[in-house]
């Protein structure tokens, strides 16, 4: 568990569905199919025990080393104060241990903040079939966005 003054980065728990839910809405993402891998979630929560802000990953079934980050989220009152980026940080230190070595995204919105941290554009098709499998990538939302990978440990900052 990581904590500041204003916020503790924890794991989602069920309760948390409905609020999470909506902050996606909110932020124009999709929200109806983290679910499933609520388990891979994250939470910024704040002193009243609110969300500030979340991020999600999808790890490649039966173990494999890639994963989807998904559902980076920070309200908007809160965001340019670096929260976004220890949400990153956070889940990935976590999914090192989930056996995780190579990250892949698909944003319309967020290039240029993925490609700070060392992402790199990538075509669709370099993603592996597990990757490719995944809602995101298989659903209507994700047709015009942009896909990014990262090998693990591989920020720029
Ligand atoms: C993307 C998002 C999570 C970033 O959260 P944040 O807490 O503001 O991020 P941080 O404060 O850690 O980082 C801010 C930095 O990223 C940049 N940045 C933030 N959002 C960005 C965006 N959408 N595109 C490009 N740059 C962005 C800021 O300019 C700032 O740069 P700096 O560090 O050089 O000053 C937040 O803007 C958000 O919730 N956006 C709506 C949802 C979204 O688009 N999610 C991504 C889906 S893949």
């Amino acid at each position: 568990m990581k904590r500041d003054a204003a916020v503790t980065l924890e794991a989602a728990t069920a309760a948390d569905v409905p609020a999470l839910a909506a902050l996606l809405r909110e932020a124009g993402l999709p929200d109806g199919d983290f679910s499933p891998h609520l388990g891979r979630f994250l939470v910024a929560r704040d002193l009243a025990g609110g969300i500030a802000g979340a991020v999600g990953a999808e790890v490649a079934q039966g173990g494999g080393e890639d994963a989807l980050l998904r559902s980076l989220v920070v309200v908007p009152a809160r965001r340019g104060a670096g929260l976004g980026g220890r949400l990153v940080d956070e889940l990935e230190r976590r999914a090192a241990g989930w056996g995780v070595r190579r990250w892949w995204l698909l944003t319309t919105t967020a290039e240029a903040f993925f490609a700070a941290r060392g992402f790199r554009v990538v075509e669709r098709s370099a993603a592996p079939e597990t990757m490719r499998a995944t809602g995101q990538f298989s659903g209507g939302c994700g047709r015009t966005a942009v896909c990014m990978t990262r090998e693990r440990g591989g920020g720029a900052t």
